[in-house]
């Protein structure tokens, strides 16, 4: 049996045309004909092009399904799933879903009377006592932006399936190379190929995968229809991606583990997120359901305050302060200002992220030097809470 990653880099197509190995950027928006409706399999790059065709035959195998859709987006991929639906059918979601799917749900498609209800997936019963008879579209994210939740996907795909709902999982954090939803009982996957597809923070992409031909060919019509295409040239990049993704995904799984190991013994440290350790309330059915935790890790702060978390941020010197992840260079975020500013604070703390929670993307540098960048950025914060305290009790003589 040829293992994955060997796989993997057997199916990127030569071109047949040229024998060209790098995939070629097909960089057109049409395609000549011999005869009104004879072409050679391409007629208009909106609705089809062989540098994305490339692309998404390459990820439908990478997922294990039966065909998939890049999109200009991940958002633009969620939507897409969304447009399966129809007004009056509800969707389950994760409850610490990523803010941009959040926002999209409620402020696009409430108006159109499609309503989502939240629940904390990591445990399938909750997921089955929220399931209403108007329940149509179960959604996960596993691992969860940014608390790393997990939810059991074998055992929601079975409630699902009792309930006639298609079960979506947004696979961003995992990527395919930890974790495969389709084969576990889900119907459709979600990219944002921004991240780990990608792989090199150099570009905006997402992708759709489907167990099935007919759900494929669905996704395909509402691709063409609305357009959020991917272009070729991006499509070429995140090929390109792929081609290191496995061997990526190792150094960032290795490098989060340590990471996630050493932010567990610091004294200004309250939680750390990270599936691959034992205190992770999830960690059996992470190892059971995928191969490695993946490169991001979240964590607390004692001083639970936003202001203590912003000092931190603004103190790494390797870690860049920067929306996005799943990139080689090591990157780090503060949620409740970013990422998730679009879900109201309550909400969001009820989820999890807390005013001080840090989410790190971590790269593929040294874990050594990202451990002593961490080390000189918690020294910072001590001294300034220290500088604090004497300045609170300067003001209170004065
Ligand atoms: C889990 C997850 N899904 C979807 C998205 C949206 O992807 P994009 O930014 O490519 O639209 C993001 C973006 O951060 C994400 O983290």
């Amino acid at each position: 049996m040829m293992s994955n990653a060997t796989q993997l880099i057997h199916s990127i197509p030569c071109d047949p045309l040229t024998g060209a190995l790098s995939v070629p950027i097909y960089q057109t928006s049409t395609f000549v004909q011999d005869a009104p409706g004879v072409n050679r399999g391409y007629d208009y790059a909106r609705s089809n092009n062989p540098t994305r065709a490339a692309l998404e035959n390459l990820v439908a195998g990478l997922e294990k399904g039966a065909a998939a859709s890049a999109f200009g987006s991940g958002l633009a991929a969620i939507d897409a799933v969304v447009k399966l639906l129809k007004s009056g059918d509800e969707i389950l979601a994760v409850d610490d879903i990523y803010g941009g799917a959040f926002r999209l749900f409620t402020q696009v498609y409430e108006k159109f009377g499609i309503t989502v209800n939240y629940a904390d997936t990591s445990d399938a019963e909750n997921v089955l006592n929220a399931i209403t008879p108007k329940t149509r579209l179960i959604w996960l994210e596993t691992p969860t932006n940014p608390t790393l939740k997990i939810s059991d996907i074998k055992a929601i795909a079975q409630i699902a399936k009792a309930h006639s709902c298609l079960l979506c999982v947004d696979n961003t954090f995992a990527s395919p190379a930890l974790q495969q939803p389709l084969t576990l009982g889900a119907d459709i996957v979600v990219h944002s190929a921004t991240k780990y597809l990608g792989g090199h923070s150099d570009l905006i992409a997402g992708i759709v995968v489907s167990n099935t031909k007919e759900l494929g060919e669905k996704i395909k019509f509402l691709q063409n229809a609305t357009g959020a295409i991917l272009g070729p040239f991006d499509s070429w990049l995140v090929i390109r991606g792929i081609e290191t993704l496995h061997l990526r995904i190792k150094q960032h799984c290795s490098n989060a583990q340590q990471i996630a190991e050493y932010l567990e013994t610091h004294p200004a440290v309250d939680k750390v997120f990270y599936p691959g350790l034992a205190s992770h309330p999830n960690h059996e059915i992470a190892k059971k359901q995928s191969k490695g935790f993946g490169g991001i890790v979240s964590f607390t702060l004692k001083n639970d305050t936003e202001e203590a978390a912003i000092k931190f941020v603004t103190s790494t010197r390797y870690f860049h302060l920067a929306e996005s992840l799943g990139g080689i260079k090591r990157l780090l975020c503060h949620p409740a200002n970013m990422t998730h500013k679009s879900i109201p604070s309550a909400k969001r703390k009820a989820a999890g992220v807390a005013d001080s929670l840090i989410r790190l993307s971590v790269g593929l540098e040294d874990a050594e030097d990202l451990v002593e960048d961490l080390a000189a950025a918690f020294e910072k914060l001590n001294t300034s809470h220290i500088l604090n305290k004497q300045n609170e009790y300067a003001g209170s003589l004065a």
